[in-house]
């Protein structure tokens, strides 16, 4: 279903079974929406989300390529999140199962486009919300160039969370305990987390290396666990601009940080290269469980 959002921009509506469904722009190719069964929303997005280019939509689930951050010559976070997509009528085979919605998109680069970053390629994304109300990104890029390119890339997910601010935070991530991670805050300096859990109580700004395909952010008040299980992407990114930075964040409410938490499944450390003709996919599969708490919390 293709319907008009906020400023009369394109936005697809996909429903799945028992009331779950997710929202997406073409602007940005960029899930804004998703809900579970429970009709209750799992995504954050700013009240003051910018719905209009060059501003990327903040909030949902905005794709960072051909560049993550501001490591290279292309604006932060590449391109593709304030570019139109198209719907994809007719994609390459992908596995289907049933009781699945899906929508796919494509984007091409313009020639515009060409003069900012000199390849040509598909990206082609299906964004599916399956029987459980789980929700799946795949990210499929190929290169039509003659030449090989390389690009880094993440899936920035802005979860829901109750409140990050709250002394003994009851908000934390499991997944990612003893790895290596780029501190964003410190010139992506490296350093090895020591902590048994990441918990907040500061601006977070993190590229955790090679982690596990699985990790769990916990909301104790909300007594949920959001699992994020990826393929293809190898790092995750933790980030939460906390108090000072979400004030100078014209596109972000003052107080909104203590109800967000990106986790975002990724390619950062090593840059993915493709050679003419190669094809690459990066999968995001997202669901929320009751949480299960360990004895004592
Ligand atoms: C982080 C950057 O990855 O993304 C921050 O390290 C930046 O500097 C943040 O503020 C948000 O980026 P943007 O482009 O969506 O405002």
């Amino acid at each position: 279903e293709i319907c008009k959002g906020v400023n009369d921009l394109d936005k697809v509506v996909l429903r799945g079974l028992r009331g779950s469904s997710a929202e997406v722009y073409l602007y940005g190719g960029h899930v804004t929406s998703w809900k579970n069964n429970h009709d209750e929303e799992l995504l954050f997005l700013s009240s003051k989300a910018i719905f209009k280019p060059p501003k990327a939509i903040r909030g949902g689930i905005p794709i960072c390529f051909p560049q993550f951050g501001s490591h290279g010559n292309l604006e932060q976070h590449g391109f593709v999140r304030n570019r139109f997509w198209s719907i994809d009528r007719s994609p390459p085979p992908l596995t289907v199962s049933c009781n699945k919605a899906f929508v796919d998109l494509i984007f091409k680069p313009s020639e515009e486009d060409l003069k900012i970053w000199p390849y040509s390629y598909e990206f082609r994304l299906r964004i599916t919300i399956g029987p459980g109300g789980d929700l799946m990104l795949t990210s499929r890029i190929k290169n039509t160039d003659g030449r090989p390119f390389s690009f880094t890339f993440a899936y920035r997910t802005y979860f829901s969370i109750s409140d990050i601010s709250k002394i003994f935070s009851e908000v934390r991530i499991e997944g990612l305990e003893t790895l290596d991670y780029l501190d964003n805050l410190k010139s992506r300096e490296r350093f090895t987390e020591q902590c048994d859990a990441i918990t907040f109580e500061s601006e977070v700004d993190r590229i955790y290396l090679e982690t596990p395909t699985k990790i769990a952010i916990l909301d104790h008040e909300k007594k949920q666990t959001f699992v994020l299980r990826k393929d293809g992407l190898p790092d995750a990114v933790v980030w939460n601009p906390w108090e000072k930075k979400a004030k100078s964040m014209m596109d972000f409410g003052d107080d909104e940080y203590k109800h967000m938490l990106c986790v975002e499944a990724a390619a950062i450390e090593k840059a993915i290269t493709l050679k003419p003709g190669e094809e690459w996919k990066g999968r995001l599969y997202l669901s929320v469980v009751p949480s299960c708490y360990r004895s004592g919390q």
